[in-house]
């Protein structure tokens, strides 16, 4: 007799981001001729520019010729893109090797599978709130106990309550964890961890053994020069971190997908050598996985191409005036707003007293504006909401009119 895995059966509600897109479909069949600004998941909206764009051909035309047509390539990724993503990175100062580079279809997969490599008695601490991915993967993995709908927790993970008080960037833990994801830029709440401190938390995984999952799928929206775009940048990571960075948001692949993750050689945990957990994601996605798209990744290389890097910059650029355009115009309206500064993401605080979702179904019914609600992304999310500044110019500066001009606060 066939079983289910009963750990979904945990998980508190349906996923997000299709939820909202239930709502706003409900609202949009009761109000057909309304035009609806969708500022809610963080989706690309901006064609991709020229240099990736041949790219993206050229990985199509090599396909059409007996000389250069590809099957399965290596399933860890293309050498050369591994390399170019490698030199990126010797850029910032950090060295990485080839092999320590693993190229996947997106930083979501990566998030969420990466987990698999860990034993299930892994205590995982999560930054609250988080993207849901890094919660929900463990969930099905069998790592929660169950859902308390009283504290809109999980019995059995550990929460670092991200807070106006601490910035949004939260210690690392009192108890000792094992796995611990962070995310920075944040998403959602913008904020970028300084390097202090994310060696606050190198340190306490090199003393713990723990494992820092650390997603940078923003860092390439981070303005102040000061400010830490990789893990690896801080002493000590690289035998404590893994790092997943994705070209979703950075290059607009959000729909032709590509992404990558750095399992280094130096890495090692309490029962294991080093090495070992690089042979076993590549193990693991040699099992689960074929391979990033070949065509995916020439746009990938021509991203990382001198003109394909001006390009992709200048349509950041754009999402970060967005973001400006928002930040300002709700502050105008008095209302309290977070990150938008070195992310593309503005965390707002719901006025009054409203819940997250209250204030979801409010903006949406009378500004027709859609955002995410912070309770969505955890318990300590609740009273806030999200916006996202991925957009065309001309909708965001019509959302954020509506929202001047019809928002009752
Ligand atoms: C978000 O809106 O949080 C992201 O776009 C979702 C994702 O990248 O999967």
């Amino acid at each position: 007799m066939a079983k289910i895995n009963p750990h979904y059966r945990k998980l508190s509600a349906g996923y997000l981001f299709p939820e909202i897109s239930r709502r706003v479909a409900a609202f949009q069949k009761e109000n057909p001729q309304a035009k609806i600004y969708r500022l809610g998941i963080g989706n690309t909206t901006e064609p991709l520019p020229p240099a990736v764009i041949n790219g993206l051909k050229n990985g199509v035309e090599r396909l059409a010729s007996l000389k250069t047509y590809s099957g399965y390539g290596d399933e860890q990724g293309e050498l050369a893109l591994r390399e170019s993503l490698a030199a990126l990175y010797l850029k910032r100062g950090v060295t990485l090797r080839p092999g320590e580079l693993f190229i996947s279809d997106g930083a979501k997969p990566d998030s969420g599978n990466i987990q698999s490599i860990f034993g299930v008695d892994n205590l995982v601490a999560f930054q609250d709130p988080a993207y849901p991915v890094y919660v929900d993967s463990n969930v099905i993995a069998g790592r929660s106990d169950s859902y308390n709908s009283e504290s809109c927790s999980y019995a059995g993970f550990v929460y670092m309550r991200c807070s106006e008080e601490n910035g949004f960037i939260p210690e690392p833990p009192a108890e000792k964890a094992d796995l611990i994801y962070l995310c920075s830029p944040n998403n959602p709440t913008g904020a970028v961890a300084s390097h202090q401190q994310l060696k606050k938390f190198v340190d306490y995984a090199r003393k713990y053994r723990a494992v820092i999952i650390f997603d940078a799928a923003y860092a390439d929206f981070i303005t102040d020069p000061a400010l830490p775009r990789s893990i690896y940048e801080v002493d000590g990571a690289f035998e404590c971190a893994i790092e997943i960075n994705s070209f979703s948001k950075s290059a607009g692949f959000t729909g032709v997908r590509l992404g990558w993750a750095v399992v280094p050689q130096a890495l090692s945990v309490e029962d294991s050598e080093p090495g070992e957990l690089n042979r076993l994601w590549l193990r693991r996605q040699t099992t689960f996985f074929n391979g990033a798209s070949n065509i995916a990744q020439r746009g990938g290389l021509a991203v990382l191409s001198p003109e394909g890097q001006v390009e992709c910059k200048a349509v950041i650029n754009l999402y970060m005036e967005n973001a400006r355009l928002i930040r300002e115009g709700l502050q105008q309206i008095g209302l309290t707003i977070y990150g938008g500064v070195n992310a593309p993401y503005l965390w707002l605080k719901t006025p009054g007293s409203l819940t997250s979702w209250e204030f979801f179904d409010q903006l949406l019914s009378e500004t027709q504006v859609v955002g995410t609600p912070g309770s969505g992304f955890g318990p300590a999310g609740e009273g806030y909401f999200r916006l996202s500044a991925f957009g065309h110019r001309a909708d965001i500066e019509a959302a954020v009119a509506q929202i001047i001009a019809k928002l009752k606060i």
